[in-house]
């Protein structure tokens, strides 16, 4: 089923130049991305977008290395789209990451690894309209 998911190309992606690889690996996996944006993401914004990690020792971490440089936000599409662009990153560990996904070929650790992806639809269909509305999606 063509269904969307939404990304993120994470800081230290960006700061090393990293976003058309990152593209590239997206396309390659057959994925379309259909919307697309660079944005500063504020902390207020981080905050909510990881909400559910609040309780985490990592929580204060991940809103600050998620505010440190520019972020490319993406909404993607494709057959099974959720599963597969979590196929295409690999494990959130990137030591644990399988050759070939981004995490393995990008990924500095796990705080600083690369991507975000939905993990299911009724998060994609949220974590989408955070950052998007319909008229910014041209499928
Ligand atoms: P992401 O898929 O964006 O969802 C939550 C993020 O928290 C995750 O990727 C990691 O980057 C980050 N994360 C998960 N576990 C840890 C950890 N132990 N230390 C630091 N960051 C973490």
């Amino acid at each position: 089923m063509t269904e969307r998911t939404f990304s993120i190309i994470k800081p230290d992606a960006t700061k090393r130049n990293l976003t058309g690889k990152i593209n590239a690996v997206i396309e390659d996996a057959g994925l379309r991305i259909i919307a697309q944006r660079r944005i500063q993401m504020t902390e207020a914004q981080a905050r909510k977008f990881y909400e559910v990690h609040s309780e985490r020792p990592f929580y204060g971490e991940l809103v600050e290395t998620m505010t440190s440089a520019p972020v490319v936000v993406q909404v993607l599409e494709g057959e099974n789209a959720m599963a597969r662009y979590r196929e295409v990153m690999g494990a959130t560990n990137p030591e644990q990451a399988a050759d070939g996904t981004i995490r393995k070929l990008f990924a500095l650790n796990v705080g600083e690894n690369s991507v975000h992806g939905s993990d299911s639809q009724e998060n994609a269909q949220l974590e989408i309209a955070q950052f998007f509305t319909d008229a910014d999606i041209v499928g």
